[in-house]
């Protein structure tokens, strides 16, 4: 693709796998003109039972390889590395010629759950990582100090959903688990604090209840991102019926990535590309 304007330029996303392909879909039917560009890192996956060092590492080595690729804006579609990365990511961004923003995926489910609780009691559900950060409870607190934050770590569910169809009574039992203690707490919303868990949605619901809302933050992230857009001129020139490309990115093996996303993101996922991204920061390409 022949890139000659920042507004042509695609937008980078990224994940430790199939999750953040919910933030790539909404941004997709959010953002039609837009080209995207995923890079999962399956390589290293998970990324929620690891330290913040390593997961500020891998998210700068996965931004430095979306430079490469001449992205405009870097969306974290993982709450693990937005959490962990977010600060680290903004300010080596903004070292780049044109100063590329960075979203991360914490604060606009936060803001939203926020915004629908009507008893201020919010549950979050999200991988240790996540939780032990902290960074949901301080995004909260910040939005509203009055609503009390149900925190369910959940260590396994990214795995056994990253395993795939069909899921089994094993991903039932572990979903009512996780669900167990936020019912007992009484929340009527609850954040889906990983980017993987919408893809368990209807079992979710299921489990926590009708009458509870359950946030992601695709959608909202979405909106972020196209006010982003605006007011930083960066939006896509495509005219209203032009339609961008989006492509992939992996660490490790393509074919499963790209079968098992395929069935995710609910449209055809095309080629994937392996990279190696564990070189980006020495091998002499310095951050543009
Ligand atoms: N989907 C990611 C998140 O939102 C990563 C989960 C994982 O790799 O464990 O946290």
């Amino acid at each position: 693709m022949a890139v000659s304007t920042p507004r042509d330029r695609p937008i980078g996303v990224f994940d430790s796998g199939v999750g953040g392909l919910t933030v790539l879909h909404e941004l997709l039917v959010q953002l039609p003109q837009e080209d995207f560009v995923y890079l999962a890192d399956t390589a290293r996956f998970p990324y929620g039972e690891r330290s913040a060092d390593e997961l500020q590492r891998f998210s700068l080595e996965i931004a430095e390889e979306l430079l490469r690729r001449q992205v405009k804006l870097l969306v974290v579609a993982c709450n693990s590395a937005t959490a962990a990365a977010l600060p680290v990511l903004q300010e080596r961004m903004m070292q780049t010629t044109l100063g590329v923003d960075v979203i991360g995926v914490v604060r606009p489910g936060a803001v939203h759950a926020v915004a629908a609780t009507r008893n201020g009691r919010v549950g979050l559900m999200a991988t240790t990582a996540t939780v032990d950060s902290g960074a949901y409870a301080e995004a909260i607190a910040a939005a509203d100090p009055h609503v009390d934050l149900v925190q369910v770590p959940c260590p396994d569910l990214t795995e056994i959903i990253e395993g795939g169809f069909p899921f089994d009574q094993r991903v039932v039992d572990t979903v009512r688990r996780y669900c167990a203690p936020l019912r007992e707490a009484g929340v009527d919303t609850v954040v889906l604090g990983c980017t993987h868990y919408p893809l368990v949605r209807p079992m979710l619901q299921r489990m926590l209840g009708p009458g509870v809302t359950i946030i992601a933050s695709g959608a909202p992230l979405a909106r972020q991102v196209a006010h982003v857009l605006g007011s930083r001129s960066l939006a896509s020139t495509r005219s209203d019926t032009g339609e961008g490309d989006y492509s992939f990115l992996c660490t490790g093996d393509p074919e499963p990535f790209r079968a098992m996303g395929t069935r995710f993101l609910q449209m055809p996922l095309g080629g994937v590309t392996q990279v190696d991204v564990t070189q980006s920061l020495t091998n002499g390409s310095p951050l543009r």
